[in-house]
């Protein structure tokens, strides 16, 4: 047992995928008079410790958003600045999760970054691809309409090869290709930063996922506030069976 571990939510009723919409980077910098950067500097920081604390809960499968196909609006040295850090996220991680047993992927248009990143992405791809414990999907350059665009195009090639008839289409089947492809479906979905929305993330994944939404900015998240969002979930999962007191137990303890 972890220590600080909720141990009454039974690992039975933990969502097996979590998606994070890791919001509040940029205003938790404002906040404290510095550059947007410092924030994302801070947030990569609470990455490490999230995905730490889902492997030891044992959840299946994390998905973070870390830029959207609609992120490149942004200034382009805030842009450049995310790309190098991601570079270097990447360098240095991918050992770490290598030896923890977790299997990256990285969702999204990767045509768009440079060829280095590019190299950078396969290589930590193909260096935990066999791997069996956390699977760890960081979506970037990503975008549910992107994502679904994707899916239409390989159908109907399929379709216009004769390979599948479109009758032959159904839900599991795009289901099974969006897992294999892209992202699966998801249980619980946090979005951090106090907006309530999706903002181009999973849009087919999301369709019965348990929405969190939280005010705390994204450097600010921690194992307390994942904890809080878990326990909702549990007891959304049981139809309200939990009583009060539960849920602070489960809240509090750790
Ligand atoms: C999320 O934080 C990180 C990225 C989109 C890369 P923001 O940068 O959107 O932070 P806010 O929303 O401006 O505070
Ligand atoms: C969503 O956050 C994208 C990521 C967290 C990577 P944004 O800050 O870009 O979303 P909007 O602009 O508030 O919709
Ligand atoms: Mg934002």
């Amino acid at each position: 047992m972890i220590a600080g571990d909720p141990a009454v939510i039974e690992p039975g009723a933990l969502p097996r995928h979590v998606a994070i919409i890791m919001d509040g980077n940029g205003r938790w910098a404002k906040q404290r008079g510095r550059l947007r950067m410092v924030g994302h500097y801070a947030g990569a920081k609470t990455v490490r410790k999230i995905v730490r604390y889902a492997a030891q809960l044992g959840i299946e499968k994390l998905t973070l958003f870390a830029f959207s196909s609609e992120n490149w609006r942004r200034p382009p040295e805030e842009v450049s600045n995310l790309m190098k850090l991601f570079m270097s996220v990447l360098q240095r991680e991918v050992k770490l999760l290598n030896k923890h047993n977790v299997r990256l992927r990285i969702v999204g248009a990767r045509d768009g970054f440079s060829e280095s990143l590019q190299q950078r992405i396969e290589f930590a791809e193909r260096l935990t691809e066999h791997n069996d414990g956390l699977q760890l999907n960081v979506a970037a350059n990503y975008g549910g309409r992107w994502d679904i665009l994707q899916q239409v195009r390989f159908f109907s090639e399929q379709i216009s090869q004769g390979v599948l008839r479109s009758e032959q289409l159904t839900e599991a089947l795009l289901n099974e290709s969006f897992a294999r492809s892209s992202v699966s479906d998801v249980d619980l979905m946090i979005r951090t930063g106090g907006e309530h929305r999706i903002s181009n993330f999973l849009i087919w994944q999301l369709a019965y996922a348990e929405l969190y939404f939280t005010e705390r900015l994204w450097p600010d998240f921690d194992e307390q506030e994942f904890r809080e969002a878990l326990a909702s979930y549990v007891c959304r999962e049981r139809r309200f069976g939990c009583t009060t007191d539960q849920i602070r137990q489960m809240i509090q303890t750790g």
